[in-house]
């Protein structure tokens, strides 16, 4: 087999994988919807410290997008993803189409109570059942040893964790720290959506999310910086916010009024013109 190689199919898929462990070799995933960036980079590098063979899915799942989200304007572009992912030093390439993900007749959903339902589980009905649906087929498509997600999509994470513990899927599950542009915009595939203008006031997000964290680390209390970071993504331009919200770091659930005892987490999203951002930060 080349170096790189891309397959569409399950069957080759799991063939490939198949041979790596039977020779003894640890495998890890790297599950993506393309339009590949830095950030995503930094997942396969990650993912290469952890196993010999790194495998990346590249699929729009259709199934997290709502009916008017931006399924259809997503950014594509596999010849470069492929490119990216040789360079980066990614063994295989799993890149099927929706018929091979999603074949007629196909009826199942995976749905996670709990940590999945504030938060984008409220403002995006539907999109963590499309996720947990899409990532556990992955996982078992491919049957890796680790896989790794962005701790960007922090409650994404949690999600998934919760998933594999609950359906027992014997993989190690890895977040990754969030990469990050100059002036702190977390890199995402939806950053290529926005004008000049847009871009000023989506840099402001991670100013808001760390201001918020010194905030709660010097004892505020979580209802008042919950309200001076909605104000502060108001005052930056953003055009709707769909939530700044301080929460506990493992299920998400709210800390409730006062100070925060334990380990948080910031989280927001909002939106500036047609392009929804969403940011997170640690408290710890
Ligand atoms: O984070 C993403 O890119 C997607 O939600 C994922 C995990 C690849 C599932 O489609």
């Amino acid at each position: 087999m080349p170096e790189f190689a891309i397959v569409r199919t399950v069957a080759d898929l799991r063939a490939q994988v198949g041979a790596w462990k039977r020779s003894g070799q640890r495998v890890a995933l790297v599950p993506t919807m393309g339009a590949l960036h830095e950030g995503h980079l930094s997942l396969i590098a990650l993912a290469k410290t952890r196993a010999e063979r790194v495998v990346a899915s590249v699929f729009v799942n259709p199934t997290q997008f709502g009916p008017n989200e931006d399924f259809d304007a997503y950014p594509r572009g596999e010849a470069r993803d492929a490119e990216l992912l040789a360079g980066a030093g990614c063994d295989l390439m799993f890149a099927p189409g929706v018929a091979e993900m999603y074949p007629q007749g196909f009826s199942t959903s995976i749905s996670v109570t709990g940590v999945s339902e504030p938060l984008d589980g409220a403002a995006r009905p539907g999109h963590f059942n499309g996720v947990a649906t899409v990532v556990t087929k992955l996982l078992l498509q491919c049957g890796p040893d680790v896989a790794v997600f962005g701790e960007k999509d922090y409650q994404q994470l949690q999600v998934i964790k919760r998933l594999v513990r609950d359906l027992d899927i014997p993989v190690e599950i890895i977040g990754a720290p969030t990469s990050r542009l100059e002036d702190g915009l977390a890199r995402s595939s939806r950053n290529a959506y926005l004008s000049e203008t847009e871009r000023e006031v989506a840099g402001r997000m991670n100013l808001a999310l760390s201001e918020a964290v010194r905030r709660l680390k010097a004892g505020e209390s979580v209802e008042r910086v919950e309200a001076t970071g909605r104000a502060a993504l108001e005052r930056a331009g953003f055009q709707r916010i769909d939530y700044f919200e301080v929460r506990n770091a493992d299920d998400l659930s709210h800390p409730g009024p006062g100070t925060l005892s334990g380990p948080g987490r910031v989280l927001a999203a909002a939106v500036i013109g047609k392009t929804r951002l969403i940011d997170n930060m640690a408290v710890e």
